[in-house]
């Protein structure tokens, strides 16, 4: 089948979409729902037989809903409409939620159903609950879907406000007023619940010592407490610590609300003025799981297996969080397990170097210089270690350096559904991360070449298939984690155990006769130099275009299916 994704970004749920449907034989080019003339030629030139917005805040033409199947996926129960689904889920406390995939129609969101799933609700954010639960019941509606627009004896339902299982409704645009925090009169879950329904968009506004933020990255607090609600209690790692009437909870990131464009950066540093006295709370080296707050590295062990969990917000790993991961690793490798495991955090594995600090850096180019030699040298600490076997566990989506740094384990599995993106260009970088060594290892030169160049996500099937990853296991969690545990206890307890790790130290040492890992790694950064320090780069114009989401004026070509169509006939 024909299918044009229209979309208003090219986000994680539609790549997945887009990865499984072109796995699956379909043929898919994209266009951006931005600009009516460029989607109505793109449904001229590639002549589609479904029009699917897996992610759509625009209107469709009126004409073009008229004349084309177009569907769209709603993440909300059947019944519910309105552009803040997620957010009213949260704040009304709803135990399960769902997504629903409905024809477009005159009015927004009420056209017939095509398909329709529930799941149970987490205690998450608004970012969380999309990118895990609505983008994996996405996915299996869009297999139905598919199957039903196939079959010409399918026809949807009706949108029947009557029908006892219809229990969604039409909600409003959730403003700023209605989320906002009393903080004198809210307790910490409330807050907690507020935070999470405005996060990653478009964050909680406040007041906050005189400042006018918007607040993300809640997390709840268990022992700091007993002073007045709004007081600053602790800091960690750039999150602030903030009483309220009950308690005190996290919080991580804020944006500064000015006239003037602004993006999210850690709290201490939105707040920095306001901080003196302010006791800093350092981490353990290793945390363990259970301690309580806000820890963004923390570490486990079972059965001769250690998994070190880095939890970034939004997978962005800055000079200092490489510094404390490339510690924690150090620390992991002392103690006494034959295997590793790199676990990446509950929304994205890794996302690269952070392009918001570099953004607010007095200098991005030396900044991103930093940054860069803090993730290589733990990539490095990665490929150098010869006493354990080490496994990236990608239980979500990775990008860029991310991607890469998961190839220098010795193994790599991945949950079904998740999405790697290995290339750099798209933002203007040649990259690092000894990708040069560890991608053509695993896929050969060709095709690193081709994922490098082509810059397109690349789903789980077309992972497994071409050697990025080792092997795929299921989605849901309670399984991922017994398949994870399972895989990981098998190498651990593998009787050929020694005899692997002796053959890991001899392909290392003939890897680095031919051709030394230092050779990579400079090879690599005289490249970068000159992305971030020459005039004729790109990358920073494109880093400040994604830091301060600066919306592309037209589709990237690269998503543009080119093909000339063959006119079918009958
Ligand atoms: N630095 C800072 N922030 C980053 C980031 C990075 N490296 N990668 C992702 N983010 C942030 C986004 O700004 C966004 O922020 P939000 O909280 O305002 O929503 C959030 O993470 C999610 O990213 P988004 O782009 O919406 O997710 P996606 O699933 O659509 O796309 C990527 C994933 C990885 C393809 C895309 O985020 C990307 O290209 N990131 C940049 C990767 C990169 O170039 N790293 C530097 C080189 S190593």
């Amino acid at each position: 089948m024909r299918v044009l994704l229209l979309v208003t970004a090219f986000n994680g749920l539609s790549q997945r979409i887009y990865g499984e449907l072109k796995a699956r034989g379909h043929t898919l080019s994209v266009v951006l729902g931005g600009n009516e003339s460029e989607v109505r030629d793109a449904v001229e030139q590639f002549e589609p037989d479904l029009i699917l917005c897996p992610f759509l805040k625009h209107r469709i033409p009126d004409d073009i809903w008229q004349q084309r199947l177009c569907i769209i996926i709603h993440p909300g129960i059947q019944g519910d409409r309105g552009p803040s689904s997620l957010d009213w889920a949260i704040i009304d406390q709803q135990t399960e939620w769902g997504v629903t995939a409905l024809q477009a129609d005159a009015e927004m969101d009420a056209g017939d159903i095509w398909a329709t799933g529930n799941f149970p609700m987490r205690d998450a954010s608004k970012a969380s609950l999309y990118r895990r639960d609505v983008t994996a019941m996405a996915s299996k509606l869009v297999q139905e879907l598919m199957t039903r627009v196939a079959d010409k004896g399918f026809s949807p339902e009706p949108l029947d406000y009557s029908d006892p299982k219809v229990k969604g409704e039409l909600k409003p645009l959730m403003k700023q007023p209605l989320r906002s925090i009393d903080w004198l009169a809210d307790d910490s879950d409330t807050i907690l619940r507020k935070i999470r329904a405005a996060d990653s968009f478009p964050g909680v506004l406040t007041e906050l010592y005189g400042e006018l933020v918007y607040l993300y990255g809640a997390h709840p607090e268990s022992t700091l407490g007993g002073a007045l609600p709004k007081t600053p209690l602790a800091t960690r790692d750039g999150a602030l610590c903030i009483a309220t009437t009950d308690g005190a909870i996290w919080v991580s990131h804020m944006k500064l609300k000015s006239d003037t464009p602004q993006f999210k950066l850690p709290a201490t540093w939105v707040m920095k003025a306001h901080l003196d006295g302010v006791p800093e709370l350092a981490p353990p080296l290793l945390p363990e799981m259970t301690t309580p707050g806000f820890q963004e590295i923390r570490y486990r062990e079972a059965d001769g297996v250690g998994y070190l969990h880095f939890d970034f917000h939004n997978g962005a790993m800055g000079t200092s969080q490489c510094r404390r991961l490339l510690h924690a690793y150090q620390a992991a490798c002392r103690q006494d397990t034959r295997v590793l495991v790199l676990m990446g955090g509950e929304d994205f594995w890794s996302n690269g170097i952070h392009l918001n600090h570099i953004e607010a850096a007095d200098n991005p180019a030396d900044e991103s210089w930093r940054n860069i030699n803090a993730i290589n040298d733990l990539v490095s600490a990665i490929l150098l270690t010869d006493d354990k076997l080490t496994v990236a566990a990608l239980g979500a989506n990775a990008g860029a350096g991310g991607a890469m740094m998961a190839l220098a384990c010795d193994q790599v599995v991945a949950r079904e559904g998740v999405v790697l993106n290995p290339h750099y260009q798209s933002m203007g970088l040649y990259g690092s991360e000894y990708w040069t060594y560890s991608l053509p290892k695993r896929v050969g030169e060709a095709t690193a070449r081709r994922l490098t160049q082509s810059c397109l996500p690349v789903g789980t099937t077309q992972a497994l298939k071409l050697g990025l990853v080792d092997k795929v296991l299921e989605e849901t969690q309670s399984h991922y984690e017994r398949q994870l545990i399972d895989y990981c206890l098998t190498l651990a307890s593998d009787h050929e155990f020694h005899r692997r790790l002796q053959a890991k130290t001899k392909t290392r040492a003939r890897d680095e006769a031919r051709h030394p890992l230092a050779e990579y790694r400079r090879h690599e950064l005289t490249k970068m130099h000159h992305c971030f320090y020459e005039p004729d780069s790109h990358y920073h114009r494109l880093r400040k275009e994604f830091v301060y989401k600066v919306c592309p004026c037209s589709t990237p070509q690269r998503l543009v299916y080119n093909k000339p169509l063959v006119k079918r006939t009958g």
